[in-house]
């Protein structure tokens, strides 16, 4: 038996309870995790309130794609794990088949990776979800390099601060926008060239002054919404507008027709296209354990919490004031 975290309804934090299930043992193709650390994503908080791109298939449902540990048991025909490695849980799974919100729990060999020695549990719960998202849109799908200009909308948030150190990895200028002033000085200090404060400022006028009118190659936009005219404004011609998330919670319009049909590329991506692509995953996995290994990504961890008070960091997560990534800790 494992205390893992279960809800049995949509709702708010409070929904979600700390229960003790059957584990099992892992089947072909699956490792058996004793988890040490969780990370804690806006998809979570998403699938709970049954607002997600994908439902909840049954109750209770489980959550959780994002973890550090240690490998217990191994399944048949898994070859590259032992029992005793400390690894990483990537997201690469619906959370109706796994979730990683326990302590102990099975999740498929192909969704782990070994952690490098210099990353202790928390960071290793921290960083894959932040650094694989923004390596994958930016680098493998929209090929950034040295001297594009790449805009980060809720720049604060953990894979905003991840997309800032893989634009500096590769030679981009990462300019940051967040809502209020609060945040700037933390974002300049994270390595943002620039901070946009969306509240008192025009997104679109910042980033034409700050690249001599012609606009940046790429804005990676978690906020959506009617903000999309103005981000797409801000665009290079033949630059791309990533829409990967939609903390706004607002109807996106199109806005080529808008702006008088642009050389505008705007798509949605989401990290499964990296992560359950096993050749991009093991350039990912490449990509941010050099980075790792170099001292050139460091994950920022705004704070954690026990698992018990999961429901305590899910309302955290909402009150939107964090600066990188929410963790959960396991105490064994
Ligand atoms: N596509 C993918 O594969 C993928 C992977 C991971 C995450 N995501 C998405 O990426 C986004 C960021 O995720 P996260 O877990 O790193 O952080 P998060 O907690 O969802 O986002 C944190 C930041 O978003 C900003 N924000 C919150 N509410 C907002 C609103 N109504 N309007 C504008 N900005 C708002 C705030 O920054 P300021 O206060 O500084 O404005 C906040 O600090 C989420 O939408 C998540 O679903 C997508």
């Amino acid at each position: 038996m494992a205390a893992t975290v279960r809800f049995h309804e949509y709702g708010g934090p409070e929904v979600l309870r700390l229960e003790d299930v059957e584990v099992g043992e892992p089947g072909p193709g699956e490792l058996l995790i004793k988890v040490d650390a969780i990370g804690v994503n806006r998809a979570e908080v998403l699938f709970r309130g049954g607002h997600y791109i994908e439902p909840a298939k049954r109750f209770p449902a489980r959550l959780g794609a994002e973890a550090a540990g240690v490998v217990e048991a191994v399944g048949a025909g898994v070859t590259q794990f032992v029992a005793g490695q400390v690894v990483s849980v990537v997201p690469a799974f619906s959370m109706n088949d796994y979730a990683v919100y326990a302590e102990r729990a099975i999740v498929p060999a192909s969704a782990v990776v070994h952690r490098p020695a210099e990353v202790d549990a928390v960071e290793g719960a921290a960083v894959w979800m932040p650094y694989v998202t923004a390596y994958g849109a930016l680098v493998e799908v929209g090929g950034m390099q040295a001297g594009d200009t790449v805009v980060l909308t809720a720049a604060s948030s953990s894979v905003g601060l991840a997309a800032i150190q893989v634009a500096r990895r590769v030679g981009a200028t990462p300019v940051a926008t967040t809502r209020s002033r609060v945040k700037q000085e933390a974002l300049l200090k994270a390595g943002a060239a620039d901070v946009i404060v969306t509240d008192e400022e025009d997104v679109a006028d910042r980033v034409l002054a700050l690249t001599a009118g012609r606009g940046a190659e790429f804005v990676f936009d978690a906020v959506a919404g009617p903000g999309v005219v103005d981000l797409a404004r801000a665009v290079a011609p033949g630059g791309t507008l990533f829409l990967y998330g939609a903390v706004s919670g607002r109807e996106t319009p199109y806005p080529g027709f808008t702006l008088g049909m642009p050389a505008l590329n705007m798509r949605t991506y989401t990290m499964h296209e990296t992560t359950r692509d096993p050749q991009r995953l093991r350039r990912a996995e490449a990509f941010v354990s050099s980075g790792l290994r170099t001292g050139a990504f460091r994950p920022v961890i705004d704070r954690t919490f026990d698992l018990h008070d999961v429901a305590a960091a899910h309302r955290y997560m909402e009150a939107g004031t964090q600066v990188g990534k929410i963790v959960m800790t396991v105490g064994h």
